[in-house]
């Protein structure tokens, strides 16, 4: 059965809770849009798209319990702040308010649901057009092995998933020889979330710690890195899960293609400049902790970015749904936009 972060049976918002996996599959419900709000910030739903959609539906909670402008205006305000880097938060609230702010209050919440679930289903398929895009950038027969970051999977979107989506396709296509997924501390996202959606599908994958990267660029085994994006700025810059930047080094070093998968929902042509994305600081406790266990000393003073910001310099190319952008971004993401 396909994996999925996230359902909407017209009532309410069912999120499979990421911080469990991959020991417990439990499923939250989730009927208001606080409920959601604390969710995304609490990480029971991640990842740019799916937070995207959780909050369209998240807005259409909110019309249900008060469709007077203040009141969604209220709403969204709240739902904003949650994480600030992943612009398809802000970019699914915004497209839910300017489609339904325009009605009288009585058509409010059925046009707040037709816009989630759009949104959903758009997401859906921009996923599988990147894992088209993506897969045709190797050569048809060939046996790659691609190193990934964080989790940019199913669990990550509405739909087979970015970054994790063109793995897939390779595999459909008989080209995929392996996946590496780096654990992704402080959270680690990659060991539990990407290495049991891999493992689920039959994908062959190893697992290892962050800190073997260097080792593993050194066999000279890789044919590309592919990540995902919380936000792309017009520069090409990108900001994704902590510890991109650094494989980007690492590949650019090694001459390994870096490319990024995102749909053009997560392009934020507003920001000129990759390195004015906000990032999210996170609780210190994600560092001193790993499961609930205390792994550090009492009081230590700890630094724990969500994101860091990858220089379009170290891109090669930036993978979409309306197909792949290379440098100089600044023309050819403005023109992949212009498409959507
Ligand atoms: O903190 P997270 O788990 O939400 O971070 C997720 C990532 O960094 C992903 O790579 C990104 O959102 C793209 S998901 C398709």
């Amino acid at each position: 059965m396909a994996i999925e972060a996230l359902k909407w049976d017209g009532e309410v918002l069912w999120l499979i809770d990421q911080r469990r996996l991959p020991l417990e599959e439990t499923w939250l419900k989730l009927g208001s849009y606080e409920e959601i709000g604390t969710a995304i910030g609490d990480l029971v739903v991640r990842g740019a798209p799916a937070i995207g959609v959780s909050a369209a539906f998240a807005m259409v909670l909110a019309a249900r319990s008060d469709a007077s402008t203040e009141g969604l205006q209220r709403a969204a305000g709240q739902l904003r702040q949650v994480r600030p880097t992943a612009v398809n938060l802000a970019w699914a609230i915004d497209r839910v308010s300017q489609r339904i702010l325009q009605l009288p209050q009585e058509e409010r919440v059925a046009a707040a649901e037709v816009e989630a679930e759009a949104i959903r289903n758009e997401d859906r398929a921009a996923c599988a057009a990147m894992a088209r895009h993506g897969a045709d950038l190797f050569e048809p027969g060939s046996r790659v092995q691609i190193l990934t970051h964080c989790n940019a999977g199913a669990l990550a979107t509405a739909g087979i998933g970015t970054a994790v989506g063109v793995v897939r396709e390779l595999h459909a296509r008989g080209c995929l020889e392996r996946l590496w997924a780096g654990e992704t501390r402080p959270i680690l996202q990659g060991a539990r979330l990407t290495a049991w959606e891999a493992m689920q599908d039959g994908l062959p994958v190893t697992l290892m710690a962050d800190t073997a990267s260097g080792k593993l660029f050194s066999t000279d085994c890789l044919d590309a890195v592919v990540v995902g994006a919380d936000r792309i700025a017009a520069d090409g810059g990108v900001a994704n899960k902590v510890g991109t930047y650094n494989l980007a080094v690492l590949a650019d070093r090694h001459n390994v293609p870096m490319y990024v998968a995102a749909p053009t929902s997560t392009v934020d042509l507003n920001l000129s400049r990759g390195s004015s994305i906000p990032i999210e600081q996170r609780s210190a406790d994600e560092v001193t902790e790993i499961g609930g266990q205390r792994i550090a000393p009492l009081g230590v003073e700890v630094f724990n970015p969500a994101f860091d910001i990858t220089p379009a310099e170290l891109i090669s190319a930036i993978i979409t749904e309306n197909g792949v952008a290379r440098p100089p971004f600044e023309e050819s993401l403005r023109s992949l936009c212009r498409k959507a």
